[in-house]
Order: C-alpha cells, then structure tokens, then sequence
C-alpha cells in the first residue's frame, strides 16, 4: 500500500480527494495535514474533522499552516461559501485534531518511512515549503510530492496564475525548487474533467448517505464555475491527485520545468511551464497534460459507493 499524507484546505474537491483515498486500498492514509486556503485554517481543520465524521474514518488530522510566508491571505469563500464547505447538512465532529503541527508530521514520518511517503498538496504549499525550510534532510527521501496546483495555460484566480499557487507564490517555487520529484495537476488537465449533471447523479443514484454528500457538494460548487465559466459543472481539481496514484493510466504527462512567478505584478503566482523544453539543463515536473474524463468519474463513483 502506497503510505501517503493529503496536506489540504477542504474544500470541495478536496473533500472528495479524501473520500476518494480513504476508500482505496492502494493507498495508507497516513494523515489528513491542512492549512488555510479556501478559508481559514480554523475552518478548513473543522471541514476535515465533518469530512472525517461523515465517512466514518479514523485517520489524524494535523493543523497547519496559518498564514502565507509572504503575502498577505487570500481567501475563496466566492467558491466555497463562508463555511468553505457550504451545500450539504454537515455532522459535528466529535474527534479533534491531533495535538502535532502539520509541519512536524510531514518531517517525522519522511524521517520514519524514507522512500516511502509521497505528499499530495492540495491547498497552497506553505505546510510543505515550511517542512523542507525547518528540515531539508527530508527532501531526499520524500518519494513524490503529487499536487494539485498552477496551470501550462491560463490562471483561474488572476489572469494568470491558480489559486493554491497565488496563495502562496514563495512555499509553490520552494516546492518546485526542491530535489523532491514534483508531479503537478495544473488547470489545464483538472478543466478537462467537468462534474456535469449526469455524473453528479451518478454519485446521487448510489443511493447512500455519502453518495449523497458528495452530489451535494459538487451542487454547490458547480454554481461559481457556472457563473465564471459557463459550464455545467465544476472542474474536479483536487481528486487527480490521488486518483493518479490509484490508476495512472488515466493520466498522461509531460516532462517539463516549473518556475513560478514570485515577484509581485499581473504573474504573481503564474506557473511558467517550459512546455517546449527551451531551458535545457534545468529541473523538470511530470506535468499532467491529458485525462481520460469519463474512466476517471467512474473511478470516484466506484469508490465512492464503498461508503454508507
Ligand atoms: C484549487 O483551488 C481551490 O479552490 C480548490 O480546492 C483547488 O485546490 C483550484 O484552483
Ligand atoms: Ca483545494
């Protein structure tokens, strides 16, 4: 079983990411880290502890980062509503977080399993970037870090750059930076995979509680891409993550170097991919190019069903 920490700021899809890894026995969920991002810190933990409630799992959850290294925070209650979870009735959590900074849990157990632990960010990358700034002995021996973040095209938050990467553009070019093998999902892919009507209904048909959950909350954030965008539904950005690590065929990828834009100006946060390989002698990220949409929702359907 692949050992693996979602380090994340729930959040819709973040939610169904962590549905999606507990319900998989490929994967050891080590534990639940989060950080500010769609909403606060205080908030995201309290939604990972609901999510948590809901599915009926045991797994830890850290707290972590409050706050960006540099730049003031940003938040995306437009997308996620007030409590970064809005749409469905949600349990109150009985168990609470562990009493261990996010921070310290992603060094100790990189220390504890070298080689064995890939990290899959789905919120700004202030937790990791922390990590690899208090501990850079970690970095060697983190096996992958899988995240959800950036673009190779356009931004969703500005013109030009996504929002986990323009919450905190400094932790995002430490991580890409790093040694540590970087496998992004950027919008370019995650917009190929649109939770329309028919495949919300698949989660509703499912007939369960968690079916259930999971049609709701993709309702509920499907009205900001409605309204930005124009689609039917919204772009499942987060699931990519650990569904690539599930069933990577349903991915495919390209090599190429990352930089992100740190100075502060219309790029800030911008990922310039180096698609077409100009920049020879430099690190390259396997970048996700192409996703097989409909094996991919069935995917999370399946799974899915394996709650109550
Ligand atoms: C990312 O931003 C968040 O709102 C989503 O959860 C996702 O991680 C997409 O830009
Ligand atoms: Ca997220």
């Amino acid at each position: 079983r692949q050992k693996v920490i979602l380090d994340c700021d729930p959040g819709h899809d973040d939610a169904i990411n962590i549905m999606l890894a507990c319900a998989s026995p490929e994967l050891e969920l080590m534990a639940v880290t989060t950080t500010y991002g769609n909403v606060s810190l205080e908030r995201t933990t309290y939604n990972a502890r609901v999510i948590r409630e809901m599915i009926g799992h045991d797994f830890p959850i850290c707290a972590g980062a409050e706050l960006p290294l540099m730049r003031n925070r940003l938040s995306a209650e437009s997308c996620h509503g007030a409590s970064g979870l809005d749409g469905p009735d949600l349990p109150k959590p009985v168990r609470d977080v562990e009493p261990m900074h996010a921070v310290n849990f992603i060094i100790e157990s990189v220390f504890r399993y070298p080689h064995q632990i890939k990290i899959l960010p789905t919120g700004p990358l202030t937790n990791l970037a922390l990590a690899m700034r208090l501990e850079p002995k970690i970095i060697p021996l983190i096996q992958e870090v899988v995240l959800m973040g950036g673009s190779v095209d356009v931004g969703n938050w500005s013109p030009a750059a996504e929002y986990n990467i323009l919450c905190d553009p400094h932790a995002a070019r430490v991580v890409f930076e790093s040694a540590a093998p970087v496998t992004m999902f950027g919008l370019n892919i995650t917009h190929q995979a649109i939770a329309s009507p028919a495949r919300v209904d698949a989660f509703r048909k499912l007939g369960t509680r968690n079916g259930e959950f999971a049609a709701v909350l993709l309702e509920f954030f499907r009205e900001h891409h409605e309204q930005r965008y124009g689609w039917d539904g919204g772009a499942l950005h987060d699931p990519m993550t650990a569904a690539y690590l599930i069933k990577p065929e349903l991915f495919e990828f390209r090599d190429m170097h990352v930089a992100v834009e740190t100075q502060e100006g219309s790029s800030y946060g911008r990922t310039n991919c180096d698609y077409w390989r100009v920049l020879e002698a430099q690190k390259r990220s396997k970048v996700g190019v192409k996703v097989d949409a409909d094996g991919f929702f069935a995917l999370l359907t399946e799974r899915i069903a394996r709650f109550p």
